[in-house]
């Protein structure tokens, strides 16, 4: 693995390398309150054309755990693509920094970045994608269950990148991945070919019914029904959404184990009650603390060659 762009690039295998050693660095995290230093002198440019709270922070945390540096740049200055072509801005930050973390509008601009960079390139988050989110949910979902296989994963609401990565990421682990969206929302029909001739053996649906979706489900998962860069649909694109909550009522048609994942920021009271939010089954922020252990791993492996 060279970038850490998209989860379809990815053989099981190298993902699974990467569960194992985020769980390690997480172990020892955890039992010794440190990681050994082997970013030592690192440093990953971190580009951000939107906002972010757990990504942000989950990387500069884990490169300062490893022993190296996250440094921000401001997107304003940057201009990736406005002050200055991605190509450029690709090369010049490979001959300064060990890696390259950017958050984008644009797919294509990750893309660019991968093709042009002589360091590793990771997506954190596009409007099409966000690999690193899913990794976190994968791991979050063994840690519960000590398990993925045969796992059934339903996502209520969007059709959108989290939805696209988690689908890609139930496919690689052999989970059964349900999308309850309504009309207009699905994930693309393209999109679903795509994972489907990767994953032929993958067990996926589509259904505009989310108490069906949820039926079977070990884990109910949601985002919000606008996502970053969106916020001129959100008048129309809220009463579409109707019925599409995780409150108690739908979680009640699940089965009793079943737990709730949310990548956050959630919206209480649209895509997810405060009440399931709150509650025993929703593990929200097991999960959000994973983006940090999974990145470490993603960091480890991608510019510590573990
Ligand atoms: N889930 C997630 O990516 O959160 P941020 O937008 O705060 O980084
Ligand atoms: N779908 C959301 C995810 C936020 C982490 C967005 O793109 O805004």
């Amino acid at each position: 693995m060279t970038h850490f762009t998209s989860l379809s690039d990815c053989s099981t295998d190298d993902l699974r390398h990467l569960l194992d050693v985020s769980g390690r660095l997480k172990k020892q995290h955890k039992s010794t309150g440190r990681n050994d230093p082997i970013l030592a002198g690192k440093t990953l440019a971190m580009i951000f054309e939107k906002p972010s709270l757990r990504t942000r922070v989950s990387f500069a945390v884990a490169m300062t755990h490893l022993g190296g540096e996250g440094l921000l740049l401001r997107n304003e200055e940057v201009g990736l693509d406005v002050r200055e072509p991605g190509e450029d801005v690709a090369r010049v930050l490979s001959g300064m920094c060990d890696g390259i973390m950017a958050r984008t509008f644009e797919h294509e601009k990750i893309l660019k970045l991968a093709k042009y960079a002589t360091v590793p390139v990771i997506n954190g988050l596009t409007d099409y994608s966000h690999p690193c989110q899913a990794m976190a949910d994968v791991m979050t979902i063994e840690e519960h269950f000590g398990s993925l296989k045969g796992r059934t994963v339903a996502f209520i609401g969007d059709g959108n990148n989290v939805a696209r990565s988690l689908a890609t990421a139930c496919g690689k682990f052999d989970m059964r991945f349900i999308v309850a969206t309504p009309p207009g929302y699905q994930l693309d029909s393209a999109e679903v070919d795509r994972i489907m001739t990767q994953v032929p053996e993958m067990d996926f649906e589509t259904t505009d019914d989310p108490a069906e979706a949820v039926r079977d489900a070990d884990v109910l998962y949601t985002d919000t029904w606008v996502s970053m860069g969106q916020e001129a649909e959100k008048q129309k694109r809220l009463p579409e959404f109707a019925g599409f909550c995780i409150d108690e009522a739908l979680l009640a048609k699940a089965p009793k184990h079943a737990i709730v994942l949310h990548c956050l920021p959630a919206y209480r009271g649209l895509e997810i009650s405060d009440a399931v939010m709150e509650g025993p089954q929703s593990k929200v922020f097991a999960e959000a603390e994973n983006r940090l252990h999974f990145q470490k791993g993603l960091l480890a492996v991608l510019m510590g060659k573990m």
